[in-house]
């Protein structure tokens, strides 16, 4: 058995920032901020402008987590990007983010899982290191999901950010340090309440995200359930001993929830919704990367991570920092 620590955080969120407000006075949003605060608890959302891409925001991200740790990505044995947004269908974001960090060694791939990526992500990180393959690797959630938004549909387009987050993975440390366990799931048959109609090529679609948002609330709080519960009985704890919530950032309410099926005071659940919105594979790391570099969450902490997204996907992680 090798541990897998997590030794760096790191994240990126586009300079162009868009408060509710400005949905309607600059985009001709029917909405308001009343509206949205009240049923997500968003006040805003950055989005990317000029050079801003998912692999240019990833590889930003990347670089913070390694300095971080203070390993050089000439170390790094693989990288995975968690995203819906590719810049391109192929080369992979992990491949891009390898040559903007000038890597010629290594492999790197893109997992899609739409907002559970960054969950699934970790879990492939951990198993790579686990099972000799790699000694370090960076996990990244990047997202342009600005792109992906129909603007003519309130009930959608205002849910939704841009940004990348990134942790460095090691081998190493002592056994009951690091990754302790991740549990993914998905079930194909609830594909149609949340997903991207079309991809790059099919005719006769819209390329826009559809979302039916009370299926998926109601979904969210079932199964997130169940993903938190599993965490806890695999590692034979119960909700008082996590320390810290970092969860997708989807929805306050959502979020708001979790935290009291846990009976977690608000002060140990770390939030960016009102700041960030959902942005999807990146919500995790981006919040991880806040509550870590303010001194927050501390060497030792015992963090809790859960995700839901179109699929369904879920699934949770637990790591001792
Ligand atoms: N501004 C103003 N009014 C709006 C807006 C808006 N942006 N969007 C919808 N409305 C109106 C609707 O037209 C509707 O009006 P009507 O009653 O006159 O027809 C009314 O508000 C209620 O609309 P609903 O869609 O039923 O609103 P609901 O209370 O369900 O809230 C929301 C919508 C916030 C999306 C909620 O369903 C939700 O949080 N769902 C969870 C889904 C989620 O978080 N998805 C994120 C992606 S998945 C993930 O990451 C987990």
């Amino acid at each position: 058995f090798i541990p897998v620590r997590l030794t760096g955080v790191g994240g990126y969120l586009p300079r162009d920032i868009v408060s509710n407000d400005d949905l309607a006075a600059k985009y001709g949003i029917e909405t308001s901020d009343e509206w949205i605060r009240t049923r997500t608890g968003i006040a805003q959302r950055h989005i990317v402008s000029g050079d801003e891409t998912t692999a240019s925001m990833a590889a930003e991200a990347a670089r913070q987590a390694l300095d971080y740790a203070g390993v050089s990505a000439s170390e790094v044995d693989s990288i995975i990007v968690a995203t819906s947004t590719p810049d391109r269908v192929f080369p992979a974001v992990a491949v891009q983010v390898q040559a903007i960090l000038g890597m010629t060694k290594g492999f790197g791939f893109d997992i899609s899982a739409a907002c559970s990526g960054f969950v699934y992500a970790l879990a492939t990180g951990s198993a790579l290191i686990q099972s000799g393959q790699a000694k370090k690797v960076l996990v990244i959630g990047s997202e342009v999901f600005s792109r992906l938004l129909d603007w003519s549909d309130r009930g959608t387009c205002v849910l939704f950010g841009d940004g990348a987050g990134a942790v460095l993975l090691e081998a190493g440390g002592k056994q009951g340090e690091g990754i302790l366990s991740t549990h993914l799931h998905s079930d194909g048959t609830t594909g149609d309440i949340l997903y991207v109609d079309g991809a790059v090529g099919c005719p006769s679609t819209t390329q826009h995200l559809r979302m039916q948002g009370r299926e998926v609330f109601r979904h969210a709080v079932v199964k997130l359930s169940q993903a938190v519960d599993e965490a806890l009985e695999a590692n034979g704890l119960t909700g008082e001993d996590i320390q810290w919530m970092v969860p997708h950032q989807a929805n306050l309410r959502i979020i708001d929830g979790m935290a009291k099926k846990l009976a977690l005071p608000a002060e140990r659940v770390v939030v960016t919704v009102d700041r960030h919105a959902n942005t999807s594979a990146a919500s995790i790391p981006l919040a991880l990367n806040e509550a870590v570099r303010d001194g927050r969450i501390r060497k030792g902490d015992l963090v809790l991570m859960e995700a839901l997204g179109g699929g369904l996907t879920w699934g949770s992680a637990l790591i001792r920092m």
